[in-house]
């Protein structure tokens, strides 16, 4: 048989029923006295449609509940299997200034544990003694960022040395893990226009300022970020993993905000989850208010991207056969009325991770 041929399912008198879709297979499913077909259609190895309804399997075909993730983007199945489609899982980045040091060891321990990211904005000065340490962030899927080579005021700088302060800091980091900083972070959170768009890079600063540096106290630095105002999905946090009591700090904060339900992620996957292709500019935090308000530069809105859906990745369920009422995985846009093409499989980012179909093999 043409294996594109579509199948139909008729009565008795030929009128037809219902046909299967690509992908789709007839499931017979019996039990506690109750058998029926049920209309599967398998979206990828993991994930089917079963009577409109999304599942989620383990790769022995198990069907899975509470937060699964898939590529950037973690999605909810109710006790049931069914996909909760208004769960949303709130991302907190955790960043460490001005290491590496003699403490950041330890923290990626703790992160490795967790299994959770961080973002690291490191002194071009200190790479060098800790390569092992920025060799093991790659490793751990932790961010590298830049954070210049020595801790000048970029302000009091000329432009050029600007520029050589992170263009060096880069090639330290390329000599020690092999690639350069992805993420900028200017000392004392001080740059302009002018400093941003002549290093290219998106500049990262924060929602949350620990002040651990002034502490110095695991205790102070733990509580003050924990009852912080603006503690809560997209925030950005500050620290220093070059200070003990920071570290200390940050053992105690990596399992407790994972406890409380955060996702600990790198500010590129916060922007990638969040839907923003992040640009050469500046950012504090990736709250829903501030997207939603246009503060976020590269937002592509709350839902499919028009700007990005060209990635090519295809997850073999024609897009015709959406019908635009299909709940969707991507982040909630939940209006679904939009008569957007997108079958809802793909998170609108640059790359393929969070897409449903793709194994992401990283
Ligand atoms: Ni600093």
């Amino acid at each position: 048989m043409n294996e594109n041929q579509q199948i139909c399912f008729t009565d008795s008198t030929g009128k037809e029923l219902f046909s299967l879709p690509d992908n789709g297979v007839l499931c017979l499913f019996y039990g506690n006295g109750d058998t029926h077909f049920s209309l599967c259609r398998f979206l990828d190895q993991t994930h089917a449609e079963i009577d409109g309804v999304k599942y989620a399997f383990d790769s022995n075909g198990y069907m899975q509940t509470g937060w699964v993730t898939k590529g950037v983007n973690d999605y909810y199945f109710n006790e049931d299997g069914s996909y909760n489609a208004e769960k949303k899982r709130p991302l907190i980045a955790l960043t460490f200034d001005d290491g590496p040091g003699q403490y950041t060891d330890k923290l990626l321990d703790c992160l490795e544990e967790n299994n959770a990211h961080a973002t690291f904005f490191m002194l071009g000065q200190l790479v060098g003694q800790y390569p092992d340490e920025v060799k093991r962030m790659v490793e751990l899927g932790c961010e590298i960022g830049n954070h210049s080579w020595d801790h000048q005021d970029m302000l009091n700088l000329s432009i050029d040395d600007v520029i050589k302060e992170f263009g060096d800091t880069d090639q330290a980091l390329i000599d020690a893990c092999g690639q350069e900083s992805t993420v900028i972070r200017p000392p004392y959170g001080d740059c302009n226009d002018e400093i941003i768009s002549a290093v290219g890079k998106p500049f990262i600063l924060w929602s949350i300022d620990s002040l651990d540096w002034k502490y110095l106290d695991a205790d102070l630095d733990y509580n003050g970020i924990m009852n912080d105002s603006n503690l809560g999905d997209g925030a950005v946090i500050l620290m220093h993993d070059i200070h003990g009591p920071s570290v200390d700090a940050a053992l105690r904060l990596i399992p407790d905000l994972i406890a409380q339900g955060y996702k600990l992620v790198t500010v590129s996957e916060m922007a990638a989850a969040k839907n923003v292709t992040l640009q050469t500019a500046k950012y504090a935090e990736f709250w829903q208010s501030a997207l939603d308000a246009g503060y976020v530069p590269g937002y592509n809105g709350n839902g499919s991207s028009e700007d990005s859906s060209t990635d090519g990745t295809s997850d073999g369920s024609s897009d015709d056969s959406s019908n635009g009422d299909e709940s969707d995985f991507s982040d909630g846009s939940g209006d679904g009325s939009d008569g957007s093409e997108s079958d809802g499989y793909t998170d609108g980012s640059e790359n393929s991770e969070g897409d449903f179909s793709s194994d992401s093999g990283e």
